[in-house]
């Protein structure tokens, strides 16, 4: 899989994919991220990236221009699954976009700042507008983040133990139940006998029971 980031604030990005599962993944060729600074694509003497928005009202668009430019480019240089911008008014992320997307070759995202873009750029470039849930963030990099982390642990080979990945929360639209380790006691509170009995049937039992059980009281909506 082939990720280009498009963004004005390529650093935020640094942290979250130079660690663990996402640093790793990249190291064993399993994806390829890509950071463009779309500064980079402004043709403006002052490289200016934004402007104010026609009709009045507080708050800088950013412009059509270079984020067309930098689009262009790089679908000049293959083809993408999915163009996707992160915003608040897109469609919230659940683990079914993550696994659909997973399956994709090439994806680009484009992260908003300030108002947003301009909107013809939604109207002609974007196929996807994806939002994180119903907050709003300061700009689309930490939003990006989520789903290139969510999307990556699903790609084969990213997680050591492959099962680990089928048996998430929300994979069969179940929480996970709780889990434990050693020690067996502390403080006097106690694992439950039944993870300790050996009997696997059992385990799996007590798993989904509990698994529902936490489902019915927290998220009762992922039931329906
Ligand atoms: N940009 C700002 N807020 C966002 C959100 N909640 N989801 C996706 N992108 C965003």
């Amino acid at each position: 899989m082939r990720i280009d980031i498009l963004t004005l604030l390529p650093e935020l990005l640094e942290g979250p994919f130079s660690a663990s599962i996402m640093k790793r993944a990249q190291e064993k060729g399993l994806v390829e991220i890509h950071m463009h600074n779309i500064r980079d694509y402004s043709t403006n003497k002052h490289k200016n990236v934004d402007d104010y928005q026609y009709g009045g009202g507080a708050g800088m668009v950013m412009s059509i221009e270079p984020i067309a430019a930098l689009i262009d480019k790089l679908k000049a240089e293959r083809d993408y699954d999915e163009i996707i911008y992160m915003t608040p008014d897109g469609e919230v992320l659940d683990q079914g976009d993550c696994n659909d997307l997973s399956l994709k070759g090439n994806l680009m995202i484009l992260c908003g700042h300030y108002k947003g873009v301009d909107e013809r750029i939604r109207e002609h470039y974007i196929t996807k507008e994806i939002s994180i849930g119903s907050y709003v963030l300061s700009g689309g990099e930490l939003a990006a983040a989520v789903v290139v982390d969510s999307v990556v642990r699903l790609l084969p080979g990213v997680l050591n133990d492959e099962t680990s990945a089928l048996t998430d929360s929300f994979q069969d639209n179940l929480l996970s139940p709780p889990v434990y380790t050693r020690p067996p006691e502390f403080n006097g509170w106690k694992v439950p006998e039944v993870l300790l009995s050996g009997d696997f049937k059992k385990i799996d039992a007590w798993r989904e029971e509990q698994a529902l059980d936490r489902t019915t009281k927290r998220r009762p909506d992922l039931l329906y």
